[in-house]
C-alpha cells in the first residue's frame, strides 16, 4: 500500500509523538518554537545515528581523530571566523503586527528564488510584486539579522562577559587544530571529527526537526595540502554517499546540489549540498560538504597571533586547507524516519511500520510470553529476555494485550524481531522444546529457532 506524500510527514510527526520519539519542547507550557525534545525511542535512534557515524568516520579510519570542544568559547573566535559580521539572514517585519519573517522564505513562497539577492534587491522585488505578509499587511524594509545566540558569562557587565552559543561545531575544531597536531602528531592529510550541539536563532524555525534553533551537528574538518584538495574532495564525496547507504536512505531520494558561486558561504570556494526528498516538501538540504580553503586557520592565526602552520616530515611548513563534511543529526533522523515509514494491509486493516535497519532500530527485538497469566510461560520468557538483554541491551519486553497487538506496537516503532515463548517452548510438543517463534517485522513471516541459537541469529 502506498502512502500519500501529502500527509506522510504529518503521519510521521504524529507517530513520533504517539510512540515517544519526538515531543514538542516544553509541551506543557504551550511549547517553544524551534525546540524539540527526544523521547525514549527518539534518543535511542538519535544515539544510534551518532554512534554509527562515529564508528564509520572516526574509529573506522586511521586518519581521523575525535574531539569534544566546549560550547562556550572566547567571543574572539566568532569575530575571527566572520560570524559576528556575516552570520546573518534577511529579515522583514509585518508593519502592523510586528511579526518577523525570513525575507528569502517569503519570496520563495511567492515563487521567487532570493538566493544571492542583496537587501536592496529584496526590497525592490517585494515592492514590484506587491508581496505582503502572510496576514496581508505591508512589509518593512529588509535588514540583516545575526543568528547567533548571545549570552553572558560570570558577573561582569562589560563586553568581556559577552559570549555566544556556537552556531557550528566546526570552530571548536579549528581552535584545537594546534593542540591535536602537537599531542597526536598526525600525518597530513588527516581529519578531526566532532559531534555536538549548535544553536541558531532562526527567524522562522519550521518543518519539524528540519529548521530548529537548537540542534546537533556531526562535523569533520579534514586537513589537506592545497594541491590535493580536489582528489580528497572526490574521496569524501563517495564516503558521504556510503554514509547515506548505511543509514538505509535510498539513492533516488538523495541528490547533490552544487551551490552556485554567488551563494557560497564567506569561507567556501566550493560547496555541495546533499539534499533529501522529504515527503510533501521535496528535495532540501540534509548535509553540506564544503571546501573551506585555509580561510579559518589563517583567520585564527591572524586574530590570535598563534601559528597554525603544520610542519611536514621534510621540514616544509604550510597552513593546511580544509574539506568539511557537515551533517545535522536531526535532519538525518528525519530522513531515516521518512525513508522507513511504511503502510500495508494485514487482515483488511492498515498496518503502519518503520522498516528501520537493525543497527538503527531503538529495539533490536521484543520478547513476550504468549499469555501473561501463565507463570510458567512468563518465567521462561523472562529468562530469554534477560539472556538477550545481557547480550544486546536494547531488547523490549511486552506482555500487554494479545500477540497481534504487540506485533503492531513493535512494528510502529521499528523493532525488527518479535520473539514469542509459547507452550511448545515448554515442551508441549517435545520436538519444539526450548525453541521460540521469531516473527519478522517487514514480511510478517515466522520461524522456529532454538533458544541456544537466538543470540547468533539476532546478530
Ligand atoms: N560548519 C558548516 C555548517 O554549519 P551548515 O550548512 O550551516 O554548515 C550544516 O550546517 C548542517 O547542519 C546542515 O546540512 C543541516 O543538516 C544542519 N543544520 C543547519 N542549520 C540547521 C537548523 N537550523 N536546524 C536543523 N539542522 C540544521
Amino acid at each position: 500500500m502506498t502512502t500519500s506524500t501529502d500527509n506522510k510527514m504529518e503521519k510521521i510527526v504524529a507517530l513520533c509523538k504517539r510512540r515517544g520519539f519526538v515531543f514538542q519542547g516544553t509541551d506543557i507550557y504551550g511549547g517553544l518554537r524551534g525546540a524539540w525534545d527526544l523521547g525514549p525511542l527518539g534518543v535511542a535512534l538519535n544515539n544510534r545515528i551518532k554512534s554509527e557515524w562515529w564508528k564509520m568516520f572516526v574509529e573506522g579510519r586511521e586518519d581521523m581523530y575525535g574531539l569534544d570542544a566546549a560550547i562556550l568559547m572566547n567571543a574572539k573566535v566568532w569575530e575571527a571566523s566572520g560570524h559576528v559580521a556575516g552570520f546573518v539572514d534577511p529579515l522583514v517585519e509585518d508593519t502592523e503586527t510586528s511579526e518577523r519573517f525570513r525575507a528569502d522564505h517569503l519570496l520563495k513562497d511567492n515563487g521567487i528564488d532570493a538566493e544571492g539577492m542583496s537587501l536592496e534587491m529584496i526590497d525592490a522585488t517585494i515592492l514590484e510584486r506587491g508581496i505582503k505578509s502572510p496576514k496581508g499587511n505591508p512589509l518593512s524594509k529588509a535588514r540583516t539579522f545575526n543568528m547567533m545566540f548571545e549570552t553572558r558569562i560570570g558577573a561582569t557587565a562589560g563586553p568581556e562577559g559577552q559570549v555566544y552559543l556556537r552556531p557550528e561545531t566546526a570552530q571548536g575544531i579549528f581552535v584545537n587544530f594546534k593542540n591535536v597536531v602537537d599531542s597526536m602528531s598526525p600525518k597530513l592529510p588527516f581529519g578531526i571529527g566532532q559531534i555536538g550541539k549548535a544553536f541558531r536563532n532562526e527567524i522562522a524555525p519550521r518543518e519539524f526537526l528540519f529548521r530548529v534553533r537548537e540542534f546537533e551537528q556531526m562535523e569533520i574538518e579534514y586537513f589537506v595540502r592545497e594541491s590535493e584538495w580536489q582528489e580528497q574532495f572526490e574521496a569524501w564525496r563517495l564516503a558521504i554517499w556510503q554514509w547515506f547507504d548505511h543509514l538505509g536512505l535510498s539513492r533516488e531520494n538523495i541528490q547533490e546540489f552544487e551551490v552556485p558561486e554567488n551563494d557560497l558561504a564567506h569561507y567556501s570556494k566550493r560547496t555541495i549540498d546533499f539534499e533529501y526528498n522529504y515527503p510533501g516538501k521535496g528535495f532540501d538540504e540534509l548535509a553540506g560538504f564544503a571546501y573551506r580553503t585555509d580561510f579559518d586557520l589563517q583567520a585564527h592565526a591572524k586574530a590570535s597571533g598563534q601559528s597554525m602552520e603544520y610542519v611536514e616530515g621534510d621540514g616544509t611548513k604550510l597552513v593546511p586547507h580544509v574539506l568539511e563534511p557537515s551533517f545535522g543529526v536531526g535532519r538525518a533522523l528525519t530522513a531515516v524516519l521518512c525513508e522507513s515509514y511504511r503502510e500495508d494491509e494485514v487482515n483488511g486493516e492498515v498496518r503502519t511500520y518503520l522498516a528501520l535497519p537493525t543497527h538503527l532500530a531503538p529495539y533490536r527485538a521484543c520478547v513476550s510470553p504468549l499469555l501473561k497469566n501463565k507463570p510458567e510461560l512468563v518465567e521462561k520468557a523472562r529468562g530469554v529476555f534477560m539472556l538477550l538483554k545481557k547480550e544486546f541491551g536494547n531488547i523490549a519486553w511486552d506482555d500487554n494485550g494479545n500477540v497481534g497487538k504487540r506485533y503492531r506496537r513493535q512494528d510502529e516503532i521499528g523493532t525488527p524481531y518479535c520473539i514469542v515463548i509459547d507452550f511448545d517452548t515448554l515442551g508441549e510438543n517435545p520436538d519444539l522444546l526450548d525453541t521460540v517463534t521469531i516473527r519478522h517485522r517487514d514480511t510478517g513471516e515466522q520461524e522456529r529457532v532454538a533458544i541456544s541459537e537466538l543470540v547468533s541469529r539476532l546478530k
